[in-house]
C-alpha cells in the first residue's frame, strides 16, 4: 500500500518527483539477448519490480487503446514507438507500484526515449545493465522463442537488429561515457549469465550499505 508520504512524493497531477525517490536500473541489449529472462531472476533475488517497455506496449495493444493500431504496426516493423507513449506507460506503472526499485527492460531504445524519460520523470538510472550477445545467437533464440510474437520472424528480426545498432547502441555508449554501464557476456547459458548479473547487484548493494 502507498503511504501518504508516497502520495506526496508522487507530486501533483501524478507527476513523479524530481528528487530521487525511485531507484531505476535500465536493462538493455539486443533483441533476444535475454533481458526478460534475467530480469525475472533479478526480481526473485533482489526485490526489484520488472517493467518491460515491450510488454507494456503489447498490453496497450490488447487493451484496445486508441494508440493500439499504431503501436502494433510499429512493432511489426521493428520501429521505435514515440517516446510520449512509452514514457507515459512506464510512468503509470511506476506510480501504480508499491515498490520503489525498478528494472526498466528494453528502454531507452534511442536518444529520444532517453531524453524524454529524464525530462518527464527527473529520474537518472543508478546504472545500466548491458547484455552483450552476437546477432547469430540472438537470431537463434528469437526464432525458437515461441511466444506467438508478430515480430519474431526473420524479416522483422533483421530490422530490429538494424534499429538496435543504429539507435540503441548510441544510448549505451552515452551511458558508457558516464561510467554507468555494466556489460555482461550474454551469449553464455542462462545460469552463467545470471552468476555475472548476481555479482553486479551484490556489489552495488554492498556499496550502498557501506555508503
Ligand atoms: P529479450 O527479452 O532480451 O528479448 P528473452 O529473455 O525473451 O530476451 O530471451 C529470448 C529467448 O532466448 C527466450 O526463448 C529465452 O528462453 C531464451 N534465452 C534467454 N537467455 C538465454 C541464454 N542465456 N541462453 C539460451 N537461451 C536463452
Ligand atoms: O523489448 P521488446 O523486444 O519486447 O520490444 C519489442 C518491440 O517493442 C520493439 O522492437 C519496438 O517495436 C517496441 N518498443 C519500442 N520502444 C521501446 C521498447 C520496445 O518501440 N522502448
Ligand atoms: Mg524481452
Amino acid at each position: 500500500m502507498g503511504t501518504v508520504v508516497d502520495a506526496a512524493n508522487k507530486g501533483v497531477n501524478g507527476s513523479l518527483p524530481n528528487e530521487k525517490k525511485f531507484k531505476v536500473v535500465f536493462v538493455l541489449g539486443g533483441p533476444g539477448s535475454g533481458k526478460g529472462t534475467q530480469c525475472a531472476n533479478i526480481v526473485e533475488h533482489f526485490g526489484f519490480t520488472h517493467l518491460s517497455a515491450g510488454d507494456l506496449l503489447r498490453a496497450e495493444i490488447k487493451s484496445g487503446s486508441e494508440n493500439g493500431t499504431m503501436i502494433q504496426n510499429m512493432i511489426k516493423e521493428g520501429k521505435i514507438v514515440p517516446s510520449e507513449v512509452t514514457v507515459k506507460l512506464l510512468q503509470r506503472a511506476m506510480q501504480e507500484s508499491d515498490n520503489d526499485k525498478f528494472l526498466i527492460d528494453g528502454f531507452p531504445r534511442n536518444e529520444e526515449n532517453r531524453a524524454a524519460f529524464e525530462n518527464v520523470t527527473g529520474i537518472v538510472p543508478e546504472f545500466v545493465l548491458f547484455f552483450d550477445c552476437s546477432e547469430e545467437e540472438m537470431e537463434k533464440r528469437l526464432l525458437s522463442r515461441n511466444q506467438g510474437r508478430d515480430d519474431d520472424n526473420i524479416e522483422t528480426i533483421k530490422k530490429r537488429f538494424n534499429v538496435f545498432v543504429e539507435s540503441s547502441l548510441p544510448v549505451i555508449e552515452y551511458y558508457g561515457s558516464k561510467g554507468k554501464v555494466q556489460k555482461i557476456d550474454a551469449c553464455k547459458p542462462v545460469e552463467e549469465v545470471f552468476a555475472a548479473v548476481k555479482a553486479i547487484f551484490t556489489q552495488v548493494h554492498e556499496k550502498e550499505v557501506v555508503g
